[in-house]
């Protein structure tokens, strides 16, 4: 799934043909692109592969590569499903064991990087989340408790000079959840927050998509992430809910477009 910035569809039709045109010329495969009938810059592109060796060529090679450069600076993939897996002995074994059969390899989310698209994740849709797209794995978001998992992660919050100790707890396309809390610095400017924390730890383990965050602190006012958190989450998580509590309550839930109006981000690159 594509979102196109406004003003720039003439550009990406004219993309899209050289991105169809490279893939049937060289024999990788079939290439479709359609647009949403209820969103203008919303398209589905479909690629279907000759096979695996094909997609993997693709993938490698570096006109097909200049193409997607290109299409970064004009539009967003905001969801990818991909049917097709790299022979990996090893993780067939995994998902034999984990699946009881070989299953395609499917991704979603807000995954702006091509070249690793490897590794099973989760199907994404909550019942906020009414966009066209692949289901996640869980029936709906709230049947992960990120609330208590963000709780949890604040006790392992290092607040030595603030004091002020917050929890977050990231839940994957697939239902996982991820935590962080914040680790302060003598320095205080080497301070991390504890949601840049578990998307780094997340991201540093191979997940790429992402549904929710709660983040969680001691106060009767919510804490909404800080900006460099808001930028960092917007890059990696796409348009994330945002769930805000403290240790007894929650206290509301947001998007993260609305946190982070008119976002800088590789569109604009
Ligand atoms: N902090 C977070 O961990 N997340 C936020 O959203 C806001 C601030 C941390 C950073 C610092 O350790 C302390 O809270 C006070 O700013």
């Amino acid at each position: 799934m594509v979102d196109v910035a406004e003003g720039r569809e003439a550009e990406f039709h004219d993309l899209s043909k050289a991105f169809q045109t490279i893939l049937e010329r060289k024999g990788y495969g079939l290439f479709g692109m359609f647009r949403d009938e209820a969103v203008p810059t919303r398209y589905y592109a479909v690629r279907q592969w000759a096979g695996v060796t094909a997609a993997e060529t693709c993938h490698g090679d570096v006109e097909v590569q200049g193409l997607t450069s290109k299409l970064y600076t004009m539009a967003r993939v905001t969801h990818v499903v991909n049917g097709v897996r790299r022979p990996d002995p090893l993780r067939l074994m995994l998902d034999d064991r984990r699946t009881g059969g070989v299953e395609p390899d499917r991704r979603t989310g807000f995954d702006r990087r091509v070249a690793d698209r490897e590794g099973p994740e989760g199907e994404r849709r909550n019942h906020r989340d009414r966009r066209l797209g692949p289901r996640r794995l869980r029936a709906s978001a709230g049947d992960v408790d990120l609330v208590s998992a963000a709780r949890r992660a604040r006790e392992h919050a290092d607040a030595a000079f603030s004091r002020f100790k917050v929890g977050a707890a990231l839940e994957t396309a697939d239902g996982a959840v991820i935590t962080g809390c914040n680790i302060e610095n003598a320095t205080y400017g080497l301070t991390i927050c504890a949601e840049r924390v578990a998307i780094f730890k997340a991201l540093s383990e191979g997940h790429r998509a992402f549904t929710r965050i709660a983040i969680v602190v001691d106060s009767e006012r919510p804490t909404p992430p800080c900006g460099a958190c808001r930028q960092v989450l917007w890059e990696f998580g796409g348009d994330l809910e945002v769930q805000l509590a403290n240790l007894s309550q929650e206290k509301g839930t947001h998007r993260l477009k609305d946190l982070l109006p008119l976002p800088f981000d590789a569109r604009l690159l």
